[in-house]
């Protein structure tokens, strides 16, 4: 066989290797340039083969013709099998699990105040709202709080300089929705409440109660202590238990406060924790609103979102329903 065919035959061969191993497009353009380019090998060859005997000419010729043919259809075919092999790498997964999308949502102090209104509403409350700047009567001395009171003090309560005040407690509205109407009254007033509290785990400047008024006739403590119950087992469960103590507050004759017991509290022992204030309205109340104490009875209470929030949801320091970092109110 003509010596041209046995060089030619060899570059073939190792073409095909270096192909093989090609990891690139540049790799492979590498090759082809080594073989088909101006300095290549194979245009080189068809010089050779002037100079071949004229009777070997259509023999070698030929050979050259297949060798050529063999080489760009290597290089066709390992050109497809890198693009498709990338596109492959590139492609997307589909079984991925998402990025995920935070959507906004209710704060949780907002939808402790929704949770509650919800529950009251079944029991025939109706939401009404006070004016967060209130004035002395109706914080205080509608509420038959005394003169004395340490309540008032500029210390424990914020004065405005034309002798308003920021409301201390939501206890007003129930004042200002007597005023206005007559029995039978069942409201609820959810709000914000400011008190000069210096700012711990459990205290802040502007917290937020939901107060409660039921006035009718014949009505009785063991309705207040029902309402408080059924409140209770709506909000953290049918197996609650609640407890009434003794306590004072200037506005109700008797007064208590309600008590919830945590079953397993934060993953210790069970504890009684105190979620309302509560009580009788005192009979002075209802005169300073002209109800008459003699046909007019009625309960009261009042409690701390806050508080109701961090319950339920194992919040171990109020600031943080305060501070906005998202971090914390993502996981509500
Ligand atoms: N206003 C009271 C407070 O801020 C809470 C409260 C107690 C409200 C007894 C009431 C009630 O209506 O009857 O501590």
């Amino acid at each position: 066989m003509s010596v041209l065919v046995e060089k030619m035959e060899a570059a073939l061969e190792q073409s095909l290797e270096q192909l093989a191993a090609a990891g690139s497009a540049a790799d492979i353009e590498q090759v082809k340039n080594s073989m088909l380019g101006r300095q290549g090998f194979l245009p080189a060859a068809m010089k050779e083969l002037r100079d071949v005997p004229p009777e070997e000419k259509p023999q070698v010729g030929k050979a050259a013709n297949i060798i050529k043919l063999k080489f760009t259809q290597a290089l066709q075919d390992k050109t497809e099998a890198l693009a498709s092999a990338d596109a492959q790498s590139n492609a997307i997964d589909v079984t991925m699990p998402p990025r995920r999308r935070y959507s906004g949502h209710k704060h949780p102090i907002s939808q402790t105040i929704d949770d509650c209104v919800k529950i009251f509403r079944r029991m025939g409350f109706v939401t009404v709202e006070g004016p967060e700047i209130e004035d002395e009567y109706h914080n205080f001395d509608a509420l038959n709080t005394p003169a004395d009171h340490p309540s008032r003090d500029s210390q424990d309560t914020f004065y405005l300089l034309d002798g308003m005040l920021l409301r201390t407690q939501t206890s007003p509205v129930q004042i200002r929705v007597m005023e206005k109407q007559d029995p039978p009254v069942r409201i609820i007033c959810p709000g914000r409440c400011f008190r000069k509290d210096a700012p711990d785990a459990t205290h802040s400047m502007n917290f937020s109660q939901i107060e409660g008024l039921y006035i009718n006739k014949n009505v009785s403590i063991a309705d207040l202590k029902g309402t408080l119950l059924t409140f209770a087992k709506e909000m953290f469960g049918d197996k609650v238990q609640i407890r009434l103590r003794p306590h004072f507050f200037p506005f109700t004759e008797p007064s208590i406060e309600c008590d919830v017991l945590f079953r397993n509290f934060k993953g210790g022992e069970d504890k009684w924790l105190e979620i309302a204030g509560a009580g009788m309205v005192d009979p002075n109340v209802l005169k300073n609103v002209g109800y008459d104490p003699e046909i007019y009875t009625g309960f009261a209470f009042g409690m701390g979102i806050e508080r109701m929030a961090m319950l339920k949801y194992e919040i171990p320091d109020i600031r943080h329903l305060y501070n906005n970092d998202t971090r914390f109110l993502h996981q509500f």
